[in-house]
């Protein structure tokens, strides 16, 4: 198979130099193109930053922004088999970005803020039927309820749930929710342990003899 991996934080410009972004490491991401990889299928690894190497063998596309990581998704998708979208992806952005360097003024400042492209859900919208997606959820409250919600709203075939803990730790712990919102399994170990037990449930659902 060839999988979309969407990995790490997005970050989303206030102004020339400063941005919003979030503590993603890209761990969890960068895990996922290596089981992959380990498992023979072809990997396009859309990163946001991240202080990783590329892991040998995958083909990595750089963005900074999610309008970058929505084209870089878009253009690479139309060759995947499935997706696995584990990046943090900044939810909004400045209603307009400030040219230059914002200086101070001695008070508050106010920014207007709207929502990013969901990459994940124009995916959802955009891939054939034959396609298969992941997507990763963050959840503080209610995760399975909240998973399926976002599994349907974004068209995912699987959603995987992790907690806050998940951010930037070595570890994870997570459950797969499927369509009908139940546990369809759940792992925890390493990242690169639940990684290679996502890429096995993949292959048994999704794979054909051929791969
Ligand atoms: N995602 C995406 N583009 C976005 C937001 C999220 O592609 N703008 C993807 C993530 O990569 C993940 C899934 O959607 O696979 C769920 O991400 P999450 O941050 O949990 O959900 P949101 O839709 O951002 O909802 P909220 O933050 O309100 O919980």
């Amino acid at each position: 198979m060839h999988v979309l991996v969407t990995a790490g934080p997005t970050r989303e410009y206030l102004d020339d130099v400063r941005f919003l972004s979030n503590a993603s490491s890209g761990r969890m991401g960068y895990a996922v193109a290596a089981a992959l990889r380990d498992a023979g299928h072809a990997v396009t690894l859309v990163s946001g930053p991240v202080e990783l190497p590329r892991p040998d063998g995958v083909t990595r596309v750089d963005v900074e922004t999610t309008g970058q990581m929505r084209d870089a998704c878009l253009e690479a998708l139309p060759g995947c088999d499935g997706v696995i979208a584990v990046a943090a992806v900044c939810d909004y952005k400045p209603a307009a970005k400030i040219e230059g360097k914002i200086t101070k003024t001695g008070g508050p400042v106010t920014f207007e803020m709207i929502e990013t492209d969901d990459v994940l859900a124009e995916i959802g919208r955009r891939k054939s039927p034959t396609v298969w997606t992941v997507g990763f959820a963050l959840e503080a409250a209610n995760p399975r309820e909240r998973a399926l919600q976002k599994l349907r709203a974004k068209n995912c075939d699987w959603v995987v749930v992790n907690g806050p803990h998940a951010i930037a730790a070595e570890t994870n712990a997570v459950e797969l929710i499927g369509p009908d919102g139940g546990v369809a399994a759940s792992w925890e170990g390493t990242k690169a342990d639940v990684a290679r037990h996502l890429v096995a449930w993949v292959e048994r659902h999704h794979g054909d003899a051929s791969d």
